[in-house]
């Protein structure tokens, strides 16, 4: 049975549409997160799910049952927000005890359960510590150990880490996947950070402008990108222009506009005809030189020119010039020793598979700027 079910959700708010008819089932026990720049509507969306904002129009199914226009006490939901707002003035127990309390859960019971979800988010031992003598990561534990001790069926997170600091963030984010797996409950998940949603997520909803460009595994939204946005969002992306020039059975050949052909698996295509973007992603491209190129690049090949590369360790990345201006970004791990880089002017081969390769449905300004559009966009981030 769906945990959650959301049908033509809708929030206007005076002029402007904050969340644009929205549809989305999401399943008992997954990790499911709402991924999109600041203000496409991610908060109203858990909001109105929670029960803190009434929705303009559709339908909220909880666990089976409509909820739409019920006050959030009367769902089984708890919500962890990035202020965690903790009580400064009571100990780690009585902060996650809170909610028990007024539930007038009997005192052992009380104890037992905090004590239990003390050693789920990894603070045993500490039910006396004060509240401002622990760190940030320790504070948002503390905040997830209270949400989680009153049982609920679905716990709502909005940005829940976005106060900490990096490095902090990443074990935490470890640290919640374990968690949710420990206790079974679903989550849905809010942030603006695509390294973030892929780390933790089953499944991703990529919003933009109050709707869904995206729904799918985070292996899925990555390596196949449905949309121009989706693309630029998640990682660097390469996008080429082309025109679409064979569906033969299980492959298509389009023609990119910079001069070469590439196949892809015609199931990609947005659509059977007319112009469409022809996508890559960095790590997929072999680099070579293009007097040295052997029989062992790709089926998809293009030419271009290297105008930067930058060692970062682990790989080096190569910022590349097609002929007719395009940018394409590749990312070479550095596996050997020996790996040699390739300089800023050469010639060179970029080759991928044709199954590497995804296609988006081209955008309205085409025409005007027809030589430039392709883009290689660093996650847009907020
Ligand atoms: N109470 C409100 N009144 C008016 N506009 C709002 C209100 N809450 C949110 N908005 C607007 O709705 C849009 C979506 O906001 P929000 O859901 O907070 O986005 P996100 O969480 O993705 O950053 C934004 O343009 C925001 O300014
Ligand atoms: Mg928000």
């Amino acid at each position: 049975m769906p945990d959650i079910r959301l049908e033509g959700l809708t929030k206007e708010f005076k002029e402007m549409v904050a969340v644009d008819h929205i549809d989305l089932t999401i399943e008992e026990g997954e990790f499911f997160s709402l991924l999109g720049p600041s203000g496409c509507g991610k908060t109203t969306t858990l909001r109105m799910i929670g029960g803190f904002e009434d929705p303009t129009e559709g339908h909220i199914y909880l666990g089976g049952s409509e909820v739409t226009g019920l006050p959030p006490y009367k769902r089984n939901v708890n919500t962890v927000f990035q202020s965690y707002a903790l009580f400064p003035h009571l100990n780690v127990h009585d902060n996650v005890a809170y909610g028990l309390k007024r539930k007038k859960v009997a005192g052992d019971e009380i104890k037992s359960r905090v004590h239990e979800m003390l050693d789920i988010v990894d603070l045993p031992g500490y039910e006396q510590r004060r509240i401002n003598q622990l760190s940030g990561g320790q504070q948002q534990r503390v905040a997830l150990a209270r949400a989680l001790v009153n049982r609920p069926a679905l716990l709502l997170l909005d940005e829940p880490l976005g106060a900490l600091d990096l490095k902090l963030r990443k074990t935490m984010q470890l640290e919640l996947k374990r968690i949710q797996g420990d206790v079974g409950i679903t989550f849905v998940y809010v942030t603006h950070d695509q390294e973030e949603a892929m780390t933790m997520s089953n499944r991703i909803a990529v919003m933009n402008a109050g709707h869904f460009e995206q729904v799918g595994a985070p292996q899925d939204v990555y390596e196949l990108p449905a949309t121009e946005f989706v693309s630029g969002f998640l990682g660097a992306s390469n996008l080429l222009e082309g025109e679409i020039e064979s569906v033969n059975g299980p492959t298509a050949k389009v023609a990119l506009e910079l001069g070469a052909t590439v196949a892809l698996p015609a199931d990609r295509l947005p659509t059977r005809q007319g112009r469409i973007g022809i996508g890559v992603r960095p790590e997929k491209i072999h680099i070579q030189d293009a007097s040295a190129a052997d029989a062992s690049s790709r089926a998809n090949a293009i030419e271009a020119m290297v105008r930067m590369s930058t060692y970062t360790g682990v790989s080096t990345s190569y910022e590349c010039r097609t002929s007719d201006g395009s940018p394409v970004v590749v990312y070479v791990q550095n596996l050997g020793s020996s790996s040699v880089s390739i300089g800023a002017g050469t010639r060179v081969r970029l080759s991928w598979d044709p199954e590497h390769t995804f296609a988006v449905k081209r955008v309205a300004k085409a025409e005007d700027d027809g030589d430039k559009t392709a883009t290689a966009m660093e996650g847009a981030r907020t």
